[in-house]
C-alpha cells in the first residue's frame, strides 16, 4: 500500500464521516467508554475493527504477535490495566487466529532471534497440551489446535493478574476466548469454560 494512498483514504473518511455528522471530530474528542478490550494478532489480515464492525470509541484493542499476554510485558499491563481499571470494560477478549504466523514458528525447530522469548510462550502452551496435540496425525490440524489452545491459556494468564481477578469477583469481569477463521471471515467463540479451566489453578495463581 502506498503512503500517499493512506493521506487519500483518510481524507475521503473524513470527509464521509462530516458528511453524515459534522460534529463527528468534536464528539470524538469528548472521551471513550469502550466496554471491550480486545487483545489480537498484529497480523495485517486481523482487522480487529472492521470485522467487529466496531466504531471509533467502541473498542479498545491491543495487539502483539499471537495475541500473547506475557506477565513481564509492560506495554500489555499497562493497556489491561488501564482498560480494567480506568476505563471499566465489561469484557476482555483474546482473539486469535488460524494461520497464525507465530504460532506457525513456534511449532518449527528454528533458531529465529529475538522471537526466541516471546515465541517460547507459545512453546509452553504446547507442552502443556503436548498429550493432546501430541494426538492429532494431521499437522495442519494440530496447528489449528495450537492456535485454540494458546487463547485459551492467554485467557488463563489474563486472570493471573491481580487487576483482572478483582474485577473479575468484584464486577463479574468476563474473558472470552475467541479464534478468527479467515477462511470464512468468521469470528468463533470458543466457548472457554474459565471457572472449570482455573479450578485447579487458583489456589496457585490466586492474588487475594
Ligand atoms: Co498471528
Amino acid at each position: 500500500m502506498e503512503l500517499k494512498k493512506i493521506f487519500e483514504n483518510n481524507q475521503k473518511w473524513i470527509d464521509r464521516k462530516l458528511a453524515t455528522d459534522a460534529q463527528y471530530f468534536e464528539k470524538l474528542c469528548k472521551g471513550q467508554s469502550p466496554e471491550v478490550l480486545f487483545v489480537g494478532c498484529s497480523d495485517s489480515r486481523v482487522t480487529a475493527e472492521e470485522l467487529m464492525g466496531s466504531q471509533p470509541g467502541e473498542v479498545f484493542v491491543h495487539r502483539n504477535v499471537s495475541n500473547m499476554i506475557i506477565s513481564i510485558d509492560l506495554n500489555m499491563n499497562a493497556v489491561v490495566d488501564y482498560a480494567v481499571n480506568f476505563l471499566k470494560v465489561k469484557h476482555i477478549v483474546i482473539c486469535g487466529h488460524y494461520f497464525c504466523g507465530g504460532v506457525k514458528a513456534a511449532m518449527q525447530a528454528q533458531d529465529l532471534g529475538i522471537l526466541n522469548p516471546w515465541l517460547r510462550n507459545i512453546r509452553d502452551v504446547y507442552r502443556i497440551h503436548k498429550i493432546e496435540l501430541n494426538n492429532i496425525p494431521d499437522e495442519n490440524d494440530r496447528y489449528n489446535r495450537l492456535v485454540e489452545l494458546n487463547v485459551q491459556e492467554q485467557c488463563i494468564n489474563l486472570i493471573k493478574i491481580a487487576s483482572v481477578q478483582k474485577a473479575y469477583k468484584q464486577r463479574n469481569l468476563q474473558v472470552h476466548g475467541w479464534v478468527f477463521d479467515m477462511q470464512t471471515g468468521k469470528l468463533i467463540d470458543l466457548k472457554i469454560d474459565l471457572p472449570k479451566e482455573l479450578k485447579d489453578i487458583m489456589e496457585i495463581y490466586d492474588l487475594g
